[in-house]
């Protein structure tokens, strides 16, 4: 698929069939998001892959409660990482960390576009919950989350 058709098609799912997208497709989604630029190439984000029903469920309960989150097959939560950033002082804390982490989130949306999966982009939750839900370390900051299944 080439690049002016992954944007033709890309668009927000939020609803999914049954079938789980093979663990390769996520590998190289994930792949993508690592191959996105970053500030200095500190690559100062972190992906956490969620799978199992609980965590969904926990992040679904972070979000509002937006059904569907809970109901997608993988949920990717992309964080800005405070700590790897530290060389670039406030601004690398403020914004840098954050436009890493979202530029990596833009590249894992459109390769499991080109991939032939549905995701949507999730902003709206309680960051506190959503680190809570995920284990992740105060030093990772929630900026996005993505949804990724097959579309119904
Ligand atoms: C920063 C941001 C936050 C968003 N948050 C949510 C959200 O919490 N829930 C949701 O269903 N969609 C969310 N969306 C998806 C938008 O609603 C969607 O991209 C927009 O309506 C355009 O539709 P399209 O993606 O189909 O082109 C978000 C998108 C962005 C960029």
């Amino acid at each position: 698929m080439d690049l002016d058709t992954v944007i033709e098609k890309r668009h927000s799912v939020r609803s999914y069939c049954g079938m789980v997208p093979a663990d390769n497709d996520m590998e190289r989604i994930v792949a993508a998001a690592r191959k996105a630029p970053s500030a200095g190439n500190l690559k100062a984000f972190k992906v956490f892959v969620l799978r199992s029903g609980t965590e969904r469920r926990r992040m679904m309960e972070s979000t509002l409660h937006q059904t569907f989150i809970s109901e997608a097959p993988y949920l990717l939560l992309f964080c800005a990482d405070l700590k790897a950033i530290e060389p670039y002082g406030g601004r690398g804390k403020e914004l840098f960390c954050v436009q890493d982490a979202t530029i990596a989130a833009v590249f894992a949306m459109l390769k499991a576009t080109e991939l032939g999966l549905g995701t949507c982009w999730v902003g709206a939750f309680d960051e506190d919950k959503v680190r809570e839900a995920s284990g992740s370390p105060p030093h990772l900051r929630p900026v996005a989350i993505l949804t990724v299944g097959d579309e119904k």
